[in-house]
């Protein structure tokens, strides 16, 4: 299993932090006091993309990290828009790295599959980025695992490797337990996951008529609009309250416990809205508490459908 190291040497502990929120809903002033938050917590991986906030999530994170570079592990994404060809990686990339104020970039994604572009092509562009000691690691988004085990081949051909995947991974969103995750298992490929609460969901703010990225995001109110997803919200925090600590740890926790050893991208827009994804750091799930979670959501079926056989 791929093992991230800060550029130094050190350990990177298996919990990230997520900027997408800094320079939207999250001032300059409340960004910096979250990634202060998460420093004194003990993250150390931070995640951002070109897309975000038209570059100001890159520009605020560059500016957060330069006293503490050496100390952490930065990954960027490039592609969602333009796609991965050699010319809009190279272009967006640079800019990237402009904003962020670094040399060198920890990871590199590319956001999203792009079937137009012909694989040699991208994965070229990502050696070549890592032989000029511009990226250390090579990830992909939001790919099918057919997509990422098609990439890895040419990777493999052109000696280097995809290290780490970011799958969309939470308690109503289990998909990537069909394939990516065993996936990862199998081929050493850390998964960082992204939306541990469901966009908020999984705080059971929603259940008390309180408002956020659901209310406020079409893309969101979509993808987690169904009836059945905001009762397992209201199960959890039921369950929260039983065992005496807040949903958002438990949900947090839970992406964690999987067997494959999933990184979850924690993140918020208000250093206390951070708060109980922070304790989830700490928080021992037992098996029997584990087994309750898992059974607050279906599990989805095998991809062979032979459900007698799972
Ligand atoms: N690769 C990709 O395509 C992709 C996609 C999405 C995210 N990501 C990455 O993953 C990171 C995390 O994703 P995410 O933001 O979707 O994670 P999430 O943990 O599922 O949702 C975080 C949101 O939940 C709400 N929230 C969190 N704690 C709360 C609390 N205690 N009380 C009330 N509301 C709370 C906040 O939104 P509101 O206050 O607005 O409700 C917060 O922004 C992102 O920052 C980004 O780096 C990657």
């Amino acid at each position: 299993m791929t093992q991230l190291t800060t550029v130094s040497g050190a350990a990177v502990p298996p919990f990230a932090f997520g900027t997408m929120q800094f320079g939207g809903r999250a001032d300059a002033a409340q960004s910096r006091a979250m990634f202060e938050t998460c420093v004194a917590a003990g993250i150390r991986h931070f995640d951002t993309a070109h897309v975000y906030t038209d570059g100001a999530s890159e520009t605020l994170l560059g500016e957060f990290a330069r006293p503490v570079r050496d100390t952490l592990f930065v990954a960027t994404k490039a592609g969602y828009s333009g796609g991965s060809s050699r010319a809009n990686i190279l272009d967006t990339f640079d800019t990237s790295r402009r904003r962020l104020g670094m040399d060198t970039v920890d990871l590199l994604y590319l956001h999203r599959w792009d079937g137009t572009v012909p694989l040699d092509e991208t994965f070229e562009t990502l050696a070549e980025l890592q032989r000029q000691q511009k990226i250390r690691h090579i990830g992909v988004s939001n790919f099918a695992a057919w997509q990422v085990m098609k990439a890895q081949a040419v990777a493999q051909r052109i000696d280097t490797r995809i290290d780490v995947i970011q799958p969309m991974y939470n308690l109503v969103k289990r998909q990537a337990e069909v394939e990516i995750l065993p996936m990862c298992a199998s081929e050493g490929i850390l998964p960082v996951c992204y939306s541990p609460l469901g966009g908020g969901l999984l705080t059971g703010k929603y259940g008390d008529g309180r408002t956020g990225r659901l209310t406020e995001d079409d893309r969101y109110a979509r993808r987690y609009g169904v009836e059945s997803m905001h009762r397992a919200a209201a199960e959890l925090t039921a369950l929260a309250h039983e065992v005496g600590t807040d949903p958002a740890t438990l949900a947090v926790a839970w992406v964690a416990r999987h067997v494959s050893g999933p990184v979850p991208i924690l993140s918020g827009r208000t250093p206390e809205q951070i708060a109980p994804s922070l304790a989830a750091m700490r928080y021992v799930l037992d098996d029997a508490l584990y087994a309750r979670l898992c059974a607050l959501a279906p599990t989805p079926p095998p991809a062979t459908d032979r459900l007698e056989e799972a």
